[in-house]
């Protein structure tokens, strides 16, 4: 199996010239840090906080975390960490000077202090001994070889969806992830909001019957208000303040056009998977819940998408409908752009329906509607409870539990999104083998599961 051909990160990229004006009196970062944690002495006064004498977590019991990527998620991530006692954010790493000055000085600020290291290569920071933890939220191209050089490097990971690019490199992170015994939270929050809770035990305890098809809406089009000025269109020289080789990294390197960079590389799949693989890890993951098919998957995907004229900025599918065959009879349907599809998430049973979306939750019976959550009399199976997702990751840092979203889980609740788009770029039905996670008899869409790094970036 791939996975198993796929284990660890080879690094051959050139030393980058802010990798030589991150170098302290001739030595490198990284020694630079070894050499002064080598000299550290116990200081002679030890206040009361730091040995937790006044409520406070000691310092030393903190969960040393670091950022890489300080863009949009990436900022909101750490400002959920901040309000967390129990870690300590001490780095952060973008290829962009301005993202990452912003965030290391809300970082220092929220401390009062100056401690926030900056990287710009996001393997100086992962190989810091005294880091326990890392939130990633890079654009996905980038998901698979910073996930697994973090494993690589015993780091505990927050992990934003979709898992990656591609199956094959999701195959890579969770082949990691176990082989260094990680404790791995992934971006799907909505696990952490009670009417999802509510919504995935009601039809897990079978209060609608058999579920016998789940309708999955997502967004269509792309979310590209604040750049259509046509000036943003053209290809320009990078700005200086954007390390632009280094952002494309393993991609294939098309021109800089600042329209397909900073959140709107969603909208090209050299780097995103459009609306579909935004979106997926959210409401398909929510889908996958309630039925109870965090390790399972579909058998047969059968995708059509709408893309734009070729040789424009962008090439996601902006409207699409993927048809999906699962276990048990279930039928599902993941569509963007098609109004018989609502937004969200809906399992449709033999007795009853339920329907869930942020910010709203509705259902065939009004008693339900009224539940804050399900009665405990009712709830036979308890799935998973968290109302914090990012405190969530924390205690299982310290507990080595699972969190409640692990990397098999956003493993299994991308693989629809993935196999829907091959389908629709193949233009025909798939098979898919659950086990052995294979596209059956069909050559040319077996090979978009995978893609070719650009050097000399790779996954070995
Ligand atoms: N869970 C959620 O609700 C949610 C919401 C939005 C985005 N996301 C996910 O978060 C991830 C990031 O999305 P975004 O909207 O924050 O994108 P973004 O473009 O705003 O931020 C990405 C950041 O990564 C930086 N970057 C790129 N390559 C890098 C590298 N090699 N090393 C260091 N930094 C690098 C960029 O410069 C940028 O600052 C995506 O996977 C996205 O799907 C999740």
């Amino acid at each position: 199996m791939l996975n198993k051909k796929i284990h660890g990160l080879l690094n051959k990229t050139p030393e980058t010239d802010q990798d030589q004006s991150s170098r302290v009196n001739g030595m490198s970062r990284r020694k630079f840090i070894t050499a002064a944690g080598a000299a550290l002495v116990l200081p002679a006064f030890v206040p009361d906080y730091a040995l937790g004498l006044d409520g406070k977590v000691a310092p030393s019991n903190k969960i040393t975390l670091g950022i890489i990527g300080c863009g949009n998620m990436g900022t909101a991530n750490t400002q959920a960490f901040l309000n967390e006692s129990d870690c300590q954010v001490v780095a952060a790493c973008d290829v962009d000077k301005d993202h990452l000055t912003s965030l290391v000085n809300i970082i220092n600020e929220n401390y009062g202090n100056h401690d926030c290291k900056a990287y710009h290569d996001f393997r100086e920071l992962l190989a810091r001994k005294d880091i326990d933890a890392v939130m990633i939220a890079l654009p996905d191209h980038w998901h698979a070889l910073a996930a697994v050089e973090a494993a690589r490097q015993k780091k505990d990971i927050y992990g934003e969806k979709p898992l990656a690019h591609t199956v094959a490199e999701q195959q890579a992170i969770v082949h990691a992830v176990h082989k260094h015994n990680r404790i791995w939270q992934t971006g799907s929050w909505q696990r952490s909001v009670k009417s999802f809770h509510k919504a995935a035990e009601i039809v897990r305890n079978g209060l609608i019957g058999i579920i016998q098809r789940v309708e999955v809406g997502l967004p269509r089009g792309y979310n590209n208000a604040e750049v259509s000025e046509k000036d943003h269109m053209l290809p320009t020289e990078p700005p200086s303040e954007l390390d632009y080789d280094f952002w494309v990294g393993p991609a294939q390197k098309i021109p800089y056009i600042s329209a397909r960079l900073h959140r709107h590389w969603r909208w090209n799949y050299d780097f995103g998977g459009g609306q579909l693989m935004d979106w997926s890890g959210h409401h398909v993951d929510i889908a996958h819940w309630g039925c109870d098919f965090d390790n399972s998957g579909p058998s047969e995907v059968e995708g059509h998408g709408e893309f734009p004229p070729k040789g424009g900025v962008w090439d996601a599918a902006k409207v699409y409908r993927i048809e999906l065959k699962y276990p048990r009879g279930i039928d599902m349907t993941i569509a963007g752009g098609y109004p018989d599809i609502k937004s969200g998430t809906k399992w449709i049973g033999t007795e009853g329906w339920v329907h869930v979306d942020r910010g709203s939750f509705n259902a065939s019976n009004v008693e339900w509607r009224r539940w804050k959550q399900m009665p405990e009399e009712l709830r036979k199976v308890k799935l998973y409870e968290s109302d914090n997702h990012h405190a969530n990751f924390l205690a299982c840092v310290k507990s080595r539990e699972p969190t409640i979203t692990p990397v098999d889980t956003a493993h299994h609740s991308t693989i629809p999104g993935h196999l829907g788009l091959i389908s629709m770029l193949v233009g025909r039905k798939l098979k898919w083998d659950v086990k052995s996670e294979t596209i059956l008899d069909d050559k040319e869409a077996s090979q978009l599961l995978t893609r070719k790094f650009r050097s000399p970036w790779r996954l070995v």
